[in-house]
């Protein structure tokens, strides 16, 4: 079929057979096919969505389209994780290393931020030195070494995506559960794992705000692992507010590094370690999860979760010192100035998406894959939705390079915290598990 007969069809809703997608996909690697039929390809995708088969095989023809990361010969279960996507989400900072601690070897792959959310590689990116774009074959190296690499997707791994995920961004055809699914597990399934934990955000600051659309797009992962032979586990997290205090970059990595130390937002540290436990059981390494959660908990309260981490910084080029002095070596903002809560109430909403734009506007994130983020600019957001709250009390903290800068954090704060009369009740942390074997609601 030429591509115009695949648009025509898809179009149509008809079913494109598996070894069209692969010729598709291994078309889209080499670069000979014209945007504009790609595009409409997309587009006609995003409405008329994708068979479980046609998912399958585009995500398959994706993940063939370049290398992978053999990992088989490790002694250890091999086991990753995924976020859809939130704000002052810097769970993969701490999850990793304690997960490698335990004993189970980590290959964390991870995005940058674009959009309102922020990105794991551009938090890591504020370590002096730290090193994202590492080599397939030294990341294996250290996989053997440490357990653990935090590193980009390279060129090698699954180009088709790449190729794919560009032409989806400028076409608006991003938000389709089919295409979203394809593309994370193309790029997870080159990790030869053992296991992969999903926190797929939902509620307002997510991607998937609607409950039933976070739960087909879980379930659509978790088929795409088990057709690899991989078990998926997705945990359902809430994301109506931003999760722990700080949010933008520097100041994450700083609060993941308090978080190893034992310290930090109980939000932040209950998630991390909800997580861990999913992934050591899925390592092998534990039998339940509670047993994971104790694991993980010990290694935190040992000090050998932040050991390992030092060791990761130091082998990716960074300054292992951060883990001592984050203030003397991560980059600070000129100004830090207090955000007051202008009259009584109850804080009824802190709304992730206009911290997240808040961040973009003051130079900490991205509206474009070539814009460069200040490390050193964000928030310290210190309420929650719920909390009871008096007229001058403070609510925030805005870090910031000067008083534009500043005013532009103000502006954004003043339009994402929301003090009414009304008491708030917060959904869950955690509200649902999904695996195999079905939903599972937690609370
Ligand atoms: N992350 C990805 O890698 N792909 C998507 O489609 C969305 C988020």
């Amino acid at each position: 079929m030429t591509l115009r007969d695949l648009i025509e069809c898809k179009r149509d809703g008809g079913e494109i057979p598996a070894a069209e997608w692969h010729a598709f996909t291994r078309a889209l690697a080499a670069g000979t096919l014209a945007d504009y039929q790609v595009s409409a390809l997309l587009m006609a995708i995003y409405f008329r969505g994708l068979t479980a088969r046609e998912t399958t095989a585009l995500m398959d023809g994706m993940l063939a389209s370049g290398r992978s990361l053999d990992l088989r010969h490790l002694p250890v279960g091999r086991v990753d994780k995924h976020s859809t996507g939130g704000v002052g989400d810097k769970v993969s900072i701490a999850l990793a290393p304690i997960v490698a601690a335990c004993g189970v070897a980590v290959p964390m792959m991870s995005g940058r931020g674009l959009g309102h959310t922020g990105g794991t590689l551009d938090k890591l990116e504020s370590i002096p030195g730290f090193r994202t774009r590492i080599p397939l074959a030294d990341a294996t190296r250290q996989l053997e070494r440490l357990h653990c690499a935090l590193i980009g997707q390279s060129a090698e791994i699954a180009p088709a995506d790449r190729v794919l995920y560009a032409l989806r961004d400028a076409t608006a055809t991003v938000e389709s559960i089919p295409l979203i699914s394809a593309s994370i597990m193309s790029k997870k399934m080159a990790e030869s794992l053992t296991g992969l934990v999903l926190d797929v955000k939902t509620g307002a600051g997510s991607f998937m705000p609607d409950l039933d659309d976070a739960i087909t797009l879980a379930e659509t992962m978790i088929a795409l692992g088990a057709r690899h032979g991989v078990p998926v586990v997705a945990l359902l997290t809430n994301m109506d507010a931003p999760l722990g205090e700080a949010c933008g970059n520097a100041n994450e990595v700083a609060e993941a590094i308090d978080l190893l130390k034992g310290r930090g937002p109980a939000d932040l540290r209950e998630l991390t370690l909800r997580m861990a436990a999913e992934m050591l059981v899925l390592g092998g390494a534990d039998a339940t999860r509670e047993a994971g959660y104790g694991r993980a908990r010990d290694a935190v309260d040992s000090g050998a979760a932040l050991e390992r981490f030092r060791a990761i910084v130091a082998a990716q080029g960074g300054d292992p010192q951060v883990c001592d002095d984050p203030t003397a070596l991560l980059p600070q903002p000129a100004l830090r100035l207090p955000f007051l809560a202008e009259s009584d109430g109850v804080v009824q909403r802190v709304e992730p998406r206009a911290i997240g734009r808040g961040i973009t506007a003051m130079g900490g994130g991205r509206t474009t894959m070539a814009d460069v983020v200040d490390p050193a600019v964000g928030f310290r957001i210190t309420t929650r939705p719920g909390d009871t709250v008096r007229t001058g009390d403070t609510l925030a903290i805005i870090e910031a390079r000067d008083t534009e800068c500043a005013e532009a954090g103000r502006a954004a704060l003043a339009g994402a915290v929301v003090i009414g009369p009304t008491p708030v009740h917060p959904r869950p942390l955690i509200s649902h598990r999904i695996t195999t074997g079905g939903v599972e609601q937690l609370a």
